[in-house]
């Protein structure tokens, strides 16, 4: 499901993001690109906790190493 239509983001790659350790919101928005004020109509930097939860949700699940 796309959660970002600016960029054409999807659900699955933030929780990738998230699985990679990418889970801060400034992390989050410069690996998705969301500053990109040409590009975003600034609605998803504007909702990063949102893009936080999908990431932290994910990477919470882990089994620590
Ligand atoms: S819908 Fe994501 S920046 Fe516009």
């Amino acid at each position: 499901m796309f959660i970002c239509i600016c960029k054409g983001i999807k659900e699955s790659d933030v929780r990738e993001l998230g699985q990679a350790g990418v889970t801060c919101p400034k992390k989050l928005a410069d690996a998705l690109e969301l500053n990109d004020k040409q590009q975003c109509c600034g609605r998803c930097i504007k909702n990063i906790s949102k893009f936080v939860a999908l990431a932290t949700e994910e990477s919470s699940c882990r089994t620590p190493q």
